[in-house]
């Protein structure tokens, strides 16, 4: 009764005619890049898939060289593992070696991949809002009731996650914590709408594409229908 399900969410690729706005897209990447990343990984997503959202070759190129985490990968000189520079095809990597080193650094919790969030959790990118802007103090009447429910130390309250305390601490905390470039103000719940619109085109980016289809064939049915309704008449226009 204290957990609350995801409030609603208006996104441009919301509802059947839904589609992408790039600019809000980029904005949201800038905010997984500078607050996200630090904990987790996009490992279905490649660099050069940033393309789609409207970077140039060359700017993937710099985003991929500097992005602040390396790739795994064997030292071409003594066959050791090392890291090296992310090229455009490697995927967006994890900050932490392996679970281990994410549970030592995250209170025992690994941050999940968000590269399918918005399709793991039900609604998921008013989810993904929701839970970014959604932390709070555990109400009175929930202790009253549950005394021994109280957030353990290390945990945050949130009414939004599925067990109401989860180890993730409020990752966007004050206006401005990312500049934009656009001129949008980057407000806690503008860096979180735009974050969860980012997080949408990472689970589906083929959502317009889809939408396009499913339109181009509802056409393709209503003119078959009057196609068919012709030929019905046509083939018993002479009998009785
Ligand atoms: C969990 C999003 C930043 C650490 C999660 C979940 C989401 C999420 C959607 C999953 C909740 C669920 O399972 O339903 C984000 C976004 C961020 C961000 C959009 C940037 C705005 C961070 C940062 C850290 C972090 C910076 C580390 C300092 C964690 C951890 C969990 C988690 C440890 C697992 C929590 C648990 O299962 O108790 N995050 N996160 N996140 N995140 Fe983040």
């Amino acid at each position: 009764e204290f957990h609350k399900g995801p409030e609603e969410l208006k996104l441009a690729s919301n509802g059947p005619f839904g589609h992408f706005d790039n600019q809000q897209l980029q904005r949201g990447f800038q905010v997984y890049k500078e607050v996200c990343s630090a904990c987790h990984s996009l490992k279905l997503v490649s660099f050069r898939d940033l393309q789609q959202i409207g970077y140039s070759e060359a700017e993937v190129k710099a985003i991929a060289s500097q992005w602040a985490i390396e790739t795994p990968a064997p030292n071409p000189e003594t066959g050791e593992m090392a890291t090296r520079k992310n090229l455009p095809s490697d995927r967006f990597p994890a900050p932490f070696a392996n679970d281990i080193a994410a549970r030592a650094a995250n209170n025992n919790a690994v941050p999940p991949d968000l590269s399918l969030m918005t399709k793991a959790r039900h609604d998921g990118p008013a989810y993904v809002h929701s839970l970014l802007t959604g932390y709070q103090n555990q109400p009175a009447e929930l202790l009253r009731k549950f005394p021994d429910a109280k957030t353990p130390k290390g945990l945050h309250y949130n009414p939004y996650f599925a067990n109401l305390n989860l180890a993730m601490a409020p990752p966007l905390t004050s206006d401005g914590q990312v500049q934009y470039t656009d001129g949008t103000k980057p407000t806690v719940n503008q860096m979180a709408t735009d974050v969860a619109a980012f997080l949408t085109w990472t689970a589906e980016p083929k959502l317009q594409t889809r939408h396009a289809a499913g339109w181009a064939s509802v056409l393709f049915l209503v003119i078959f229908c009057f196609l068919t309704w012709g030929a019905y008449k046509s083939v018993w226009r002479d009998t009785k």
